[in-house]
């Protein structure tokens, strides 16, 4: 297929809006994937990515289709993973597009992420194509949401294509739009040789899978590349497509996208963003745009049994082959014995690898609470700190990351919104009405406080109404304070955390009352407090045990007690004795939810 006849796009649109069952319809459209080998949502390879439904790792997919003009076009897919934690993988994926596909739900209207994702494609100069779907939806109003993306997103929707992705309607009509509207890809064979990295995972046989976008050149195998922003080389041992499944090619020419093994090791030594060419005759001059990405939330991770130690280890290294994102380092703590400090890029991320440590590698963790990365001086010298419990004592200022923070809700919720952001010292910074009934809240806060459950919040204070989309913007000075937690007068480290000093009274008192609840009772009574340095801000205790946990059942009803039995074995798995208490794993995020 010549360059003029190729066209590599991707679809950007909220959760839910229907992303994936459109890219299906594409792919059975034009037989990409025959129907009966048809997996539902071939593009969503994890089995986590299907089981919470959503888009995590981004994959890409070429489509032949002959349009209506009689010409073949080779179609390339690049998927975008759908959440904010991913934010700078979509923008690397949609700086390999010439085009995207902006699907809007049609009961929905625009949201949060759909703004986010069109302004990461209207920087790469994309052309947008805007398809309005479920129109099969009872509530669908295609001409109040054609209307409203012309207001907020700024887009002509006279031509906007109109579909049911789960009825099959209208994909014809995309695909003929993706050929005559989005442009093809300049013809720069000529030029010496540079891709653009959008995407990459770890294969067991071949060592990393490269997913490229070939700006400039050529490529093909044995040629020796070099990453320009990592200075590493290799010899690549194959190109191909993937039309999904990996089919290998003599070469690739600029304006395709498609994949390469080359022995890479690691996920971490060929990144998103970076730019490869030729060792030899390369270019020395790397594409715009490479970042690298830092883990913004930190966590302690520690097997609730201290023999798990090496396999948790062993563990987090296979994981991080494939995830250049996941950083881990040994942490002792006097009360937890030894685990990690890990970093991710958001609490998505970090659910998904706790989940796959437990699930895949069969691993009881206990897991601290999330905090984020805060910054302070010490006799001259920039000081990070991830642990709270690690903040030094003599510091001589403290600054935490704050963000961006876009809400898009119904205009009735926008009081207890505001109340909530507000409550989460968050600074009011903007509010536009986008139509009659729906507006956008725009706020600087502190990262930290979403961290914490704010999503869970916003979503029930505006009945599951509202959608949230933040960036981070930089750190900033506050007046924050490292509080405590003492449990039967020994510090326990892992429950400390930073907080602003205004409400550390508040925060204290609402901790030590959450863990007195959260914490069994035992046979000695249980001193529980708060305190900022030496002094005490809040104090609990909880009460000797003093009946039989078995002394609730009735007579002998053996399997009933069988039950609380095994009941209390399956609950204590989940503990971790600090000194001589055992903690149960939800103490160790009682901070997150003191409401
Ligand atoms: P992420 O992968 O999380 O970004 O979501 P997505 O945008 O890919 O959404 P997905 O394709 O998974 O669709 C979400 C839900 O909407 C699923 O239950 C689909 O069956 C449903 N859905 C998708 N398209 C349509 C449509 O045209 N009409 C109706 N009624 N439902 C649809």
């Amino acid at each position: 297929v010549l360059p003029k006849n190729i066209r590599n796009f991707s679809i950007i649109a909220h959760i839910d809006h229907g992303k994936s069952t459109l890219a299906d319809q594409l792919l059975m459209k034009t037989k990409t994937v025959e129907s009966r080998d048809f997996q539902a949502q071939f593009l969503d390879g994890m089995d986590l990515e299907r089981e919470r439904g959503i888009t995590i790792k981004l994959n890409q997919a070429r489509m032949r289709y002959t349009a209506s003009d009689g010409e073949l076009y080779a179609l390339n897919l690049i998927d975008t993973p759908g959440h904010v934690d991913f934010s700078y993988e979509v923008s690397r994926s949609l700086a390999a597009c010439e085009g995207c596909l902006l699907v809007v739900d049609a009961a929905q209207g625009v949201e949060a992420q759909t703004l986010a994702n069109v302004y990461i494609a209207l920087e790469n100069d994309l052309e947008i194509i805007p398809v309005i779907n479920k129109i099969d939806l009872p509530g669908a109003d295609v001409e109040k949401v054609k209307r409203e993306v012309e207001e907020v997103v700024g887009i002509d929707c006279s031509n906007a294509i109109l579909t049911s992705a789960k009825q099959g309607i209208g994909i014809e009509d995309v695909l003929e739009a993706v050929v005559k509207r989005i442009p093809p890809p300049p013809d720069n064979t000529h030029k010496p040789l540079r891709a653009l990295i959008f995407d990459s995972y770890y294969d067991a046989y071949k060592g990393v899978i490269v997913y490229f976008r070939v700006v400039d050149g050529e490529l093909k195998p044995g040629d020796t590349i070099r990453l320009i922003n990592t200075a590493k080389e290799y010899v690549v041992d194959e190109v191909g497509v993937l039309s999904p499944k990996q089919i290998p090619v003599d070469r690739l020419y600029a304006g395709e996208v498609g994949y390469l093994a080359a022995a890479i090791k690691a996920v971490a030594d060929a990144k998103v963003g970076d730019t490869i060419t030729l060792k030899k005759h390369g270019c020395r001059e790397p594409l715009a745009g490479y970042r690298e990405v830092v883990p913004m939330v930190f966590c302690g991770l520690f097997p609730t049994d201290a023999d798990q130690f090496g396999d948790l280890r062993e563990a987090l290294g296979r994981l991080q082959l494939n995830d250049a994102a996941l950083s881990y380092e040994p942490e002792v703590s006097s009360a937890m014995g030894f685990g990690f400090r890990c970093g991710f890029l958001g609490l998505l991320h970090m659910e998904i690898v706790q989940e796959r440590l437990e699930r895949e590698y069969h691993l009881d963790l206990i897991i601290t609470a999330p905090t984020v990365k805060y910054k302070c001086t010490v006799k001259g010298e920039e000081v990070i700190v991830d642990n709270p419990s690690k903040l030094p004592d003599h510091h001589e200022d403290l600054r935490e990351p704050y963000c961006k923070m876009d809400i898009i809700t119904p205009t009735d919720y926008v009081g207890p919104l505001m109340e909530l952001a507000q409550a989460r010292r968050g600074d009011f910074k903007d509010m536009t009405y986008l139509t009659e009934t729906r507006t956008t809240l725009v706020y600087d806060m502190p990262l930290a406080e979403v961290v914490t459950d704010f999503f869970d919040e916003m979503k029930s204070r505006s009945k599951g109404y509202a959608s949230m989309e933040y960036q981070i913007t930089g750190y900033r000075p506050n007046k924050l304070v490292r509080l405590d937690v003492k449990i039967n007068q020994e510090v326990a480290e892992p429950l400390a955390s930073i907080v602003h000093k205004d409400n550390a009274y508040k925060i204290g008192r609402a901790l030590v009352t959450k863990l007195k609840e959260l914490i069994p009772r035992q046979q000695f009574r249980i001193p529980i407090q708060a305190a900022i340095g030496a002094k005490v801000i809040a104090s609990e205790s909880i009460s000797a045990l003093r009946k039989d946990v078995l002394a609730k059942c009735y007579g002998g009803d053996v399997s009933r007690k069988k039950k609380l039995l095994s009941k209390q074995a399956a609950g204590k798995k989940r503990m971790k004795s600090i000194g001589t208490v055992n903690v149960p794993q939800e103490a160790f995020m009682a901070v997150l939810s003191l409401g």
